[in-house]
């Protein structure tokens, strides 16, 4: 499933995708004004063909102000003012649905600080050709983490390896957040029914991802951490986490059980 360099020869997959349609960038942002002119820039510069959405929860140092200014001087910027904080999942499908009806064929997630470059993009275009969905990976040969503390490594490591575990899902990198879907792979996934709000909502697309039989592809990263603003890990992020990838894959046993009984 996971061949790294997005070639499909490794499962002699048939299988032709369809061409992509224009891609959209889209940045969840709380909090972000030391980052975001930097990093749309930077996306702007790397893949100049792409559009951005920034999608912020009416952060209190005036992120969205910011976003506004970049988008009344560049037309393939765009912003998308939400009421409050209700986490990264929230914003993620909020920017999904807008991306979706005004005809993207492309969906990316990315981060505001610097850590997910986009000058590492093209490669995960490139890699989308011949897949469903293209997964940023730190924990395949060629991904990295650079200055990480050991005990958020630990985390990482942990949490991915936890849900691999658990949830029965081949990718070496769950819980990461940059990735880019084809809209088709987006509408096969039933976002209606996501109700994760933190990081777990990764895990959440990529166990949908993969149930449903798509062409997942695992693409190496340099993840770097920010240097600018604070991370919005916090203890309560940890413990949705956890508690839902414990009762996915409990549900996920119970429901083979019951099905075996039932043939019995
Ligand atoms: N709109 C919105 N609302 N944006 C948010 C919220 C929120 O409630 N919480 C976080 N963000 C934005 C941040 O502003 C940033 O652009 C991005 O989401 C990631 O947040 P960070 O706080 O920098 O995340 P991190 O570095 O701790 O975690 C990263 O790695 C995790 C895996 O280890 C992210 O990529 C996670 O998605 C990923 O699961
Ligand atoms: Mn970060």
């Amino acid at each position: 499933m996971n061949d790294g360099d997005g070639t499909l020869a490794a499962e002699g997959q048939e299988r032709r995708f369809g061409p992509l349609g224009t891609a959209l960038v889209i940045i969840p942002t709380y909090n972000e004004a030391e980052n975001i002119k930097t990093i749309v820039g930077r996306v702007r510069k790397a893949v100049p063909e792409a559009h951005v959405l920034v999608a912020d929860d009416n952060s209190p140092d005036g992120t969205g102000k910011l976003a506004d200014e970049l988008a009344a001087e560049d037309d393939h910027v765009q912003v998308l003012h939400r009421k409050g904080k209700e986490g990264l999942g929230a914003a993620y499908l909020a920017g999904f649905r807008w991306g979706m009806e005004h005809g993207y064929g492309v969906l990316i997630e990315m981060d505001a600080d610097g850590s997910h470059q986009p000058e590492e993009l093209p490669r995960l275009l490139t890699a989308l050709k011949g897949a469903d969905l293209v997964l940023g990976s730190r924990w395949v040969p060629g991904g990295r983490v650079v200055n990480w503390p050991k005990s958020r490594e630990f985390i990482s490591r942990g949490g991915s390896l936890y849900s691999r575990v658990l949830l029965d899902v081949p990718v070496r990198d769950v819980t990461g957040g940059y990735r880019a879907f084809r809209r088709e792979t987006l509408e096969g996934l039933g976002l209606d029914e996501v109700a994760s709000q933190g990081y777990c909502f990764q895990v959440d697309l990529a166990r949908r991802a993969i149930k449903a039989g798509y062409h997942v592809v695992e693409v190496p990263i340099t993840f770097v951490e920010r240097e600018l603003g604070d991370s919005k890990m916090s203890r309560d992020i940890l413990v949705e986490a956890l508690w839902r990838v414990t009762a996915w894959g409990v549900g996920e046993r119970v429901g083979k059980v019951l099905g075996r009984d039932k043939r019995d």
